[in-house]
């Protein structure tokens, strides 16, 4: 079943030169292919859209504020079941949680700092890819 599902690359990965090791990481599993991708610093109300889920949590103005640090990766890959299988590649949200192996078991430390999104169903990947990409088709 080929799925298209929106991964950003959070400004820790860009700040600390990880982008090539993460995307590689994507482009290895087979079948799998990036349709878009963008450097981009985020503005606060796509973040704002994009997290609204998560407005009031204590945790959303520290969010918000690391995600506007610096530019981020945005970007659509497309592939047999990638929904599922770009979260199993992230691993769970908290790094020190996440197994080795996985980007953030492999990469992170702190909660916030997890060095990437991925969306998390068929609907959030339709809501965010019309968010971080309006004239995709
Ligand atoms: P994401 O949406 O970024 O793919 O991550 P997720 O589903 O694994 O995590 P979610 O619960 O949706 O939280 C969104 C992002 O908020 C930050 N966060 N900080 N307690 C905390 O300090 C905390 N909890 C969450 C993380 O950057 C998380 O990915
Ligand atoms: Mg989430």
């Amino acid at each position: 079943m080929s799925q298209r599902t929106l991964v950003l690359l959070k400004p820790d990965a860009v700040r600390r030169g990880l982008v090539g090791e993460i995307i590689g990481r994507l482009e290895s599993k087979a079948d799998w292919r990036i349709t878009a991708l963008e450097l981009r610093t985020l503005e606060k109300a796509t973040l704002e859209q994009h997290y609204a889920e998560h407005v009031g949590k204590a945790f959303y103005p520290p969010l918000l504020d690391f995600m506007l640090s610096g530019p981020s990766i945005v970007m659509v890959v497309e592939g047999e079941r990638v929904i599922e299988g770009v979260r199993t590649l992230a691993g769970p949200t908290d790094p020190i949680a996440a197994a080795p192996g996985s980007i953030r078991g492999d990469f992170g430390t702190i909660v916030r700092e997890n060095l990437i999104h991925a969306s998390d169903s068929e609907e959030s990947a339709e809501r965010e890819m019309k968010i971080f990409f309006p004239g995709l088709v």
